[in-house]
């Protein structure tokens, strides 16, 4: 069942899952050493790596692929369920035969699970060099340097105002064409499941200057779209002393849309009790601003969604919703949600499946509740509903929501999509792929036409499979 939801996950979206990836080279020899990193968990995570490789590019390490040939490995870690920290150390004990080849190599741990577990990881993984959490990279050069010289290096600060807004990230594992560009850092809602807030921190906005100008810089650079990342980007807040203006999110966002109407925005994630009028008309206003919301539900019952400490309930998610489609007809929806939270009932589950119905979501990420150390709801809740109920409940959601997801994918065919493209499809060079603006993958043959990646092109679609579109390019 768990590979059940990574895979429908994955199909839809590699970013937001526990998904490895190592960057490219950047130019192996202006730099002495090597670093090699994977991330795991989410798109904060892989935009915090990008921060990590520019701190270290500037430290004269320069990244490679070949894990063999690294003088520092780094893993930037999640904590969100069990299974995510469960890869990570399986992946650490991997790396324990190079360690022991080559014993000047350096293993770090970064990230949400470094925090989480600060310097008991020492303790317990004792081939880790370094342990720093997502506050502290500034640090990782005097941490480096302490542990060449045989000194374990740990630092899990967390901070109020860090933000790394001066730091140019250096984009890994790039297709040159989308990037994303973290606003704030995070979280101050205290979802009772989460870990997050722990890990993470408070929320802070990160000064809006400096969003505008690096998405101007990847324009420049000839990327196409910008992500925009937060735990709960509604929350944005950021006051521009110099102007007086109090800039939120959805002035955050028409600034981002102006630096070019070639520029697509997107961004992630949004808290249904956060967004406001204001975005959405924002988001309708402006057609490079894609419609496509990320609107975590967690859970269709109210009783649930009070345990979680949500803070909203079932009726003012689905006003949400509504709200959502009569201002844009033509938005796409996708969802997070839990099965077999603490005390769950049968009945309460049924709500979940009907919200499922009721939002018709494009896609859905769904997980089985993994009780995390120290959360409110460890704390509070016996988590009560057996395993082998929240995975038939998982399974439950994974069906519906496949029905709701081909229904989606299937109203596309016929249709006429001005897709952005990305690059070659993975299957073939003869073929394109790219996104709607409903965030839908799209993949059409090149037809020797003289397209290039970053390019728009208005593409008709002609076939559904799972996952994906398939289609033609017709006249613009
Ligand atoms: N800030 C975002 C939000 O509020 O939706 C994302 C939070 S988290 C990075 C991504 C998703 O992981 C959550 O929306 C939730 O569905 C899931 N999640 C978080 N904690 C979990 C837990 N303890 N067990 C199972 N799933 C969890
Ligand atoms: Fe976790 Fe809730 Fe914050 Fe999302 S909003 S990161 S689920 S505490
Ligand atoms: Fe995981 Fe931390 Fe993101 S716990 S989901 S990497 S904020």
């Amino acid at each position: 069942m768990e590979t059940l939801e990574l895979e429908l996950a994955k199909t839809h979206d590699e970013t937001r899952q526990g998904e490895a990836f190592a960057p490219f080279a950047i130019d192996d020899n202006a730099y002495k050493k090597k670093f090699y990193i994977e991330s795991y968990g989410c798109a904060m995570n892989f935009s915090d790596s990008e921060i990590v490789a520019s701190i270290l590019n500037d430290e004269g390490f320069g990244a490679t692929r070949i894990v063999e040939e690294a003088d520092l490995i780094l893993l930037n870690t999640c904590s969100i369920r069990e299974k995510a920290e469960a890869t990570v150390r399986k992946r650490l004990t991997e790396f324990r035969k190079l360690k022991r080849e080559r014993k000047s190599l350096l293993v770090g741990m970064l990230g949400c699970m470094a925090e989480r577990l600060k310097s008991k990881l020492l303790e317990e993984e004792k081939l880790v060099d370094l342990v720093v959490g997502p506050d502290a990279y500034r640090s990782l050069p005097t941490l480096i340097t302490e542990a060449e010289g045989g000194q374990k290096g740990v630092n899990v600060l967390l901070s109020r105002d860090e933000t790394y807004a001066d730091i140019s990230p250096v984009r890994l594992n790039s297709n040159g064409i989308t990037a994303f560009v973290s606003i704030m850092r995070g979280c101050n809602n205290m979802c009772s499941f989460c870990v997050v807030p722990f890990t993470r921190g408070r929320e802070r906005s990160r000064n809006a200057h400096s969003i505008i100008a690096e998405c101007r810089d990847l324009f420049n650079e000839g990327y196409r779209e910008v992500t925009l990342l937060g735990q709960n980007v509604d929350s944005y807040y950021w006051v521009d002393e110099q102007k007086d203006e109090i800039v939120t999110f959805a002035k955050l966002l028409e600034k981002v849309a102006l630096v070019s109407p070639l520029l697509r925005v997107r961004f992630s994630t949004s808290h249904p009790k956060d967004i406001t009028d204001e975005v959405l008309f924002t988001m309708a206003r402006h057609e490079n601003i894609c419609k496509y919301i990320h609107l975590p539900v967690q859970s269709g019952n109210t009783r649930i969604l009070q345990l979680m400490n949500r803070t909203y309930t079932r009726e003012w998610y689905m006003a949400k919703v509504d709200r959502i489609k009569e201002i844009m007809p033509d938005c796409g929806i996708s969802s997070d949600v839990i099965t077999g939270f603490c005390t769950e009932t049968e009945e309460e589950h049924q709500d979940t499946l009907s919200i499922i119905e009721y939002s018709k979501y494009d896609i859905s990420y769904m997980y089985f509740y993994s009780e995390r150390p120290g959360t409110l709801a460890e704390r509070r809740y016996e988590d009560d509903v057996p395993l082998d109920v929240k995975k038939r409940r998982l399974h439950e959601i994974v069906q519906l929501q496949r029905k709701y997801s081909e229904l989606s994918y299937l109203k596309d065919v016929g249709k006429t999509f001005k897709v952005l493209i990305e690059g070659n499809s993975r299957k073939s060079d003869e073929d394109w792929s790219g996104r709607t603006s409903q965030n839908k993958v799209v993949v059409f043959a090149k037809n020797n036409q003289s397209y290039n990646a970053g390019e728009y092109v208005m593409v008709k679609v002609n076939q559904s499979t799972g996952g994906t579109l398939l289609g033609e390019i017709v006249d613009n």
